[in-house]
């Protein structure tokens, strides 16, 4: 039997045994390669609270920190039904949320299919594609009797792509993310752009809200459970948004009328954290899929850990380990070669394998690839997805680390939504292992009494889209201001 030394980790399921020496050395080697430590950790913190300030500054940095124009948490106490739409990466989502005033709410939904060639189509079939899905939802769930009425269907629209905003229901977009590339859409306004669509098609509903999916997040969350202070997003993307003061802003200096304690909501994009390469421990693969994506150079962090990409690091290592000789000798591996064939749900697949033998990941592997694989190669597999995944929630917990960090909070919840958190399995506890190594909580702590605690969160794209339009429209009623002066919008 071949003994792991003493600074291996054993796999989660089973030891690492009877494996033959070359794959034992292949393992190693990608242990090393993404394997992050607690100096890491803590290093990687340290540098991200540096980046959010910088991106609060008025040179800026390479995290956008965008003012999202949501400047009070909700109090429970709102009321009235609002539209939601949300533009996710599969998905469309349209729900009509009724507020109960009450911390409760009522929620209708539908989800249309998103057509995956529309990720790189026209922007015009975007837009008439997002007011027919509208259109169809209002006639089937809400009776529009007049003209007055049909003013009144305010919507939220949960837009989750960097967007610069110069009020709550502007955004132009300043790049696509999450290998999205619709032409004439980066540097446009996508409010217009929508409203324009619903006017052609004489959908009677007035945009009122651009929001992105962690603000929603941060604020259903908060609705429901007031001890959430930020929201986060492990999806097909990662972000996340929390509240700073107008103060503590200076790029917005000079730009608004409101006193410096005004709370504002952030969404930072921190995907783009460390886009200059400096810091975070990139593999060959990640700069491969960095160098093959349709915006190279962005996106550093996100690339490293959203969902997106943990199967298209998998398939990489997979292509190098066949390449090099390693695995799936005499095997067929042409169905491995298609860029993003392979998702995070095989990666969470193959680690909730429960046979010893893993014979869920050996099916797997014949059905979707035609590939026979031996029980070593199975468990490098395995390994490889623990590995990635592993990586993915530490990486992650270091962006909650640095947002509690910089506002010096010490004991809060986040809401936290998207495939990967919900889905990906061990990734809630792997992050919250990663958040005690950098806080350096002691040993002998529950984690159940983690002081800053990432948790399931409220549908943000949905209720918090809702309260987010409530938020607005009430502000409007009061006077109050909901963007820049009038000279900055
Ligand atoms: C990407 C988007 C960001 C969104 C995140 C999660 O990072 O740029 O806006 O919040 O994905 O969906």
């Amino acid at each position: 039997m071949v003994h792991l030394g003493p600074k291996t980790p054993p796999s989660r399921k089973g030891l690492l045994n009877d494996i033959p020496k070359d794959l034992l050395d292949q393992i190693k080697h990608l242990e090393e390669l993404f394997t992050v430590d607690t100096a890491q950790l803590k290093t990687i913190t340290d540098h991200f609270v540096n980046e959010l300030e910088k991106g609060l500054s008025k040179t800026g940095g390479s995290i956008p920190m965008i003012p999202a124009w949501v400047m009070t948490m909700p109090t429970g106490k709102e009321k009235g039904s609002y539209l939601a739409l949300d533009m996710g990466g599969t998905n469309l989502r349209v729900c009509e949320v009724t507020l109960l005033g009450n911390r409760d709410f009522d929620i209708t939904q539908c989800k249309y299919h998103m057509p995956p060639e529309m990720k790189t189509g026209s922007s015009e079939e975007l837009w008439d594609y997002i007011a027919d899905c509208l259109d169809s939802f209002l006639k089937q769930h809400h009776t529009v009797d007049d003209e007055v009425e049909a003013k009144k269907i305010h919507l939220g629209f949960t837009f989750s792509y960097p967007c610069s905003q110069t009020a709550i229901n502007n955004g132009t977009l300043q790049r696509w993310t999450k290998g999205f590339d619709i032409d004439n859409v980066e540097g446009h306004d996508v409010q217009p752009m929508l409203a324009a669509a619903l006017k052609k098609k004489s959908v009677p509903i007035t945009v009122s809200a651009l929001i992105n999916d962690t603000t929603g997040t941060m604020v259903a969350s908060n609705y429901t459970d007031p001890e959430t202070q930020i929201g986060v997003i492990f999806g097909t993307g990662c972000n996340a948004a929390y509240f700073e003061t107008v103060g503590n802003i200076p790029k917005l200096e000079g730009m608004v009328d409101l006193p410096p304690d005004t709370p504002m909501a952030i969404n930072c994009e921190w995907g783009a954290f460390d886009n200059e390469h400096k810091i975070l421990p990139r593999t060959s693969y990640d700069v491969q899929i960095d160098n093959d994506s349709p915006r190279p150079n962005q996106q550093a962090f996100e690339k490293m850990i959203a969902g997106l990409y943990l199967g298209e690091i998998f398939r990489l290592v997979m292509l190098d380990l066949h390449g090099e000789g390693h695995v799936f000798e005499d095997e067929d591996v042409s169905s491995l070669q298609e860029a993003y064939s392979i998702d995070a749900a095989l990666l969470s697949l193959i680690e909730e394998d429960p046979f010893e033998n893993l014979t869920e990941l050996e099916d797997a592997f014949e059905s979707r690839f035609g590939i026979s694989t031996t029980e070593p190669e199975r468990k490098l597999l395995r390994r490889l997805a623990e590995l990635i995944g592993t990586r993915s929630a530490r990486l992650s917990a270091c962006g909650v680390a640095a947002i509690c960090r910089k506002k010096d909070i010490t004991k809060c919840h986040a809401g936290a939504d998207g495939s990967v958190f919900n889905k990906y399995p061990h990734f809630q506890k792997r992050g919250a292992q990663a958040l005690k190594e950098i806080f350096d909580w002691p040993d002998d702590l529950a984690v159940a009494d983690y002081p800053i605690k990432v948790q399931p969160a409220e549908d943000g794209s949905g209720v918090g889209a809702a309260l987010i339009a409530a938020l607005t429209l009430k502000r409007i009623s009061e006077g109050l201001p909901v963007g820049m002066k009038a000279e900055f919008v």
